[in-house]
C-alpha cells in the first residue's frame, strides 16, 4: 500500500504535499487542469502586481479618451465598454474561472504599493472564490531613510490589516533578506500569518555590454537554490509549531520534496520544475517522493514531517552554524 500523502496547509486539507506555486502556468485554464491532473494539491495564481493593474488601467482609459468626444455622432457609435480581461478586473475574473476549472484550492496573490491597497485587493479576491490569500511581500528596501525595523513594521501592518479584512487563511511570501530572519518569522505569525511561503526568489537584473541598458531576465531556479529554505524551515519549524511552512526554491525532484518535508515544511511548491518540464513534473515529483517514502518505510507523509529539524535532528546545532571553515577546511586537505 502507498504512504498516505494527506496535508493539512493553512487549515486547507490538500490531498498530498506538492502545491504549484505562482507562475505564467498557474495563470491559465489548461496550465492549472493539467497541473490538477498531475497531482498538484493546490494552487497559486500569479500576484495582482497593484504597478501592473494601475498602468493598465490608465492604458485602458487613455485610450477610451483618445477615441471619444470627436463628435456626438461619432461617441453614439461607440459601443458601451467596460474593462474586461484588464487590470483588477483580469485576476477576479481569473479567481472565478479558476475556481471552475479545478476542485483543487485556489489561493490568490497579491503584491500591492500603496497603503489600503493590500486589503483593498485582498477583499476583491478573497470575494471573487479564493480559498486562501498569499501576500507576496517582495519588495527591494532601496530607500536609505528607512531602516530595517521601518520596513518590518510596514510588513508587520499590511499582514494586521489584511488578516481583518478577510476570511480566509492568510500565508506570507517572504524574502530571505532579513538581518534577524527567526525573530521577524515569528512577528508575522503573531501578526496573524497562518503559515510563511520561503523563500521568494528575487530576480537581479542583468547589464547588456553592447547596449549598456540593464535587462530583467527571469531565470528557472537550480536545486542547490533549496539548501537557504530547508537551513530556514529547520529552524522554525519547531520555533512556530501552529503556523504551515511552504518551502519554495529549487524544489525539482521527489527527493526534494522528501527533504522539504523531512525539515519541517508543511508543503513544498514548485514553479521553475514546471515551467521547464511541464506540469508533468509535478507527477514525477509525486512518483519519486511515494517510491521514496516505500523503500524507507514510512507510512505517511506526516510521520516524515519535522523528523530532521532543529530539534530532531542527530546534530541539532547543525542548521545554525556557519560552516565555511569546515568546508574550506576540507577543501583545503583534498589540494
Ligand atoms: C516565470 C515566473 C513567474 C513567477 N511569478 C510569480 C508571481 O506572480 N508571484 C509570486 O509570488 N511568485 C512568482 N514566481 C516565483 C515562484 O512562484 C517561486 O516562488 C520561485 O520561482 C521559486 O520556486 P522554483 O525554484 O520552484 O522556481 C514566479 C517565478 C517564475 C519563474
Amino acid at each position: 500500500m502507498s504512504a498516505d500523502l494527506s496535508t493539512s496547509y493553512l487549515g486547507l486539507d490538500l490531498s498530498g504535499p506538492v502545491i504549484a506555486s505562482a507562475s505564467p502556468l498557474t495563470g491559465r485554464l489548461d496550465g492549472l487542469v493539467a497541473l490538477e491532473d498531475a497531482g498538484a494539491s493546490a494552487v497559486v495564481l500569479p500576484s495582482l502586481f497593484e504597478e501592473e493593474v494601475e498602468a493598465e488601467e490608465m492604458a485602458f482609459h487613455e485610450a477610451l479618451e483618445a477615441g471619444s468626444g470627436i463628435g456626438p455622432e461619432f461617441d453614439s457609435l461607440l459601443p458601451e465598454v467596460t474593462m474586461p480581461e484588464l487590470g483588477v478586473d483580469r485576476h477576479l475574473m481569473r479567481v472565478e474561472a479558476a475556481k471552475k476549472a479545478v476542485g483543487i484550492p485556489v489561493i490568490a496573490s497579491v503584491n500591492a504599493t500603496h497603503t489600503g491597497s493590500w486589503e483593498r485587493y485582498a477583499g476583491l479576491l478573497a470575494e471573487a472564490g479564493a480559498d486562501a490569500l498569499e501576500l507576496n511581500l517582495y519588495a527591494v528596501a532601496a530607500d536609505p531613510s528607512q531602516s530595517a525595523a521601518d520596513v518590518e513594521a510596514r510588513y508587520l501592518d499590511v499582514i494586521r490589516e489584511v488578516k481583518a479584512a478577510v476570511k480566509v487563511p492568510l500565508a506570507v511570501k517572504l524574502s530571505p533578506f532579513f538581518s534577524s530572519f527567526a525573530h521577524f518569522a515569528a512577528a508575522a505569525a503573531d501578526a496573524g500569518a497562518d503559515g510563511l511561503v520561503i523563500f521568494n526568489r528575487f530576480y537581479a537584473p542583468d547589464l547588456d555590454l553592447e547596449t549598456l541598458d540593464v535587462v530583467s531576465k527571469v531565470s528557472l531556479s537550480h536545486a542547490s537554490e533549496m539548501r537557504l529554505p530547508m537551513r530556514w524551515t529547520g529552524i522554525l519549524r519547531s520555533q512556530l509549531p501552529g503556523t504551515s511552512i511552504a518551502l519554495t526554491s529549487g524544489v525539482h525532484t521527489g527527493a526534494d520534496v522528501a527533504k522539504a518535508i523531512a525539515v519541517g515544511a508543511t508543503v513544498a511548491c514548485t514553479t521553475s520544475a514546471v515551467v521547464r518540464d511541464g506540469a508533468n513534473a509535478l507527477r514525477h515529483m509525486l512518483d519519486g517522493l511515494t517510491a521514496w517514502l516505500s523503500e524507507h518505510e514510512y507510512d505517511s507523509v506526516a510521520q516524515l514531517r519535522g523528523s530532521v529539524s532543529a530539534t530532531s535532528a542527530a546534530d541539532p546545532g547543525a542548521y545554525e552554524r556557519s560552516q565555511y571553515i569546515q568546508i574550506i577546511t576540507s577543501l583545503n586537505a583534498k589540494r
